[in-house]
């Protein structure tokens, strides 16, 4: 059982957007990443389309082989255009429009009818649905209530925290994860997983998928993004072999 990287490309979009031109391309990104045997693509698209669009969407989609994820928000307007894509997962998470990236997990239990028809929609046309939510029992419990496949536990808290509390938080995670399991929806993490932490992760058992993004796209500058996806596929295997001996 190995932990499967699923690359998130947004930020090769990013640089193309500090331009509004045409360069770098994250389909491209999305084409090597793949090559390197990453084992799934992740795009958000944001309301402000200020990294990821529909055209990048819709090429990753019909081009792309392994599974893409796209995370957004839970409006009328992502639905409609998840719907006409259809990606195999979508992840609904929150969306602030001053944030820098996404701040937490989503509060299902207050935004419940609202995500409860959203995820409707989707399941029904037979896109698997995948909610953000902080390492909180009550959140993953009310994500199955809700009809969900999977759980995406938030590890930014985790990775912003003190050395003091990162135990705290690990065993936070690893709880989450048990629970997600045991209720029967498929555990991913993902926000603030870097080369540097990921082994810290990779302790946790349960763990389906990580989604990782920004540390990926950051070596690339430097390696190359074969290079960098494959740095990161090596870090799993080791973590994950340390983890079963
Ligand atoms: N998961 C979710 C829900 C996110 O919003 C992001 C950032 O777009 C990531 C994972 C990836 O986080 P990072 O870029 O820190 O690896």
């Amino acid at each position: 059982m190995t932990v499967r990287l699923s690359v998130n490309v947004d930020h090769v979009a990013t640089i193309r957007e500090a331009r509004k031109t045409n360069e770098p391309d994250p389909v491209t990104a999305a084409l090597l990443a793949q090559m390197a045997m990453a084992d799934g693509i992740t795009v958000h698209l944001r309301s402000d389309r200020r990294h990821i669009n529909e055209r990048d969407l819709q090429i990753i989609k019909s081009t792309i082989i392994i599974p893409v994820t796209l995370e957004m928000a839970a409006t009328d307007e992502m639905v409609n255009i998840a719907l006409g894509q259809r990606p195999h997962v979508i992840t609904l998470v929150p969306e602030r429009p001053e944030e820098i990236t996404t701040e937490g997990g989503l509060d299902v239990k207050t935004n419940f009818d609202n995500l409860g028809s959203q995820v409707e929609k989707l399941r029904q046309a037979g896109i698997k649905v995948c909610i953000f939510v902080n390492p909180d029992l009550e959140q993953i419990g009310e994500s199955k209530r809700l009809g969900a496949d999977m759980v995406e536990i938030n590890t930014g808290i985790w990775a912003d925290a003190p050395d003091k509390n990162k135990r705290w938080e690990i065993e936070r995670i690893q709880k989450a994860i048990d629970y997600a399991v045991q209720v029967g929806l498929k555990a991913t993490a993902g926000h603030g997983i870097t080369y540097h932490n990921v082994s810290e992760i990779l302790k946790i058992k349960g763990l389906y998928e990580m989604s990782i993004g920004h540390t990926i796209i950051s070596r690339s500058v430097y390696v190359g993004i074969q290079q960098a996806v494959k740095e990161m596929k090596e870090l799993i295997i080791a973590g994950v072999k340390a983890q079963i001996s």
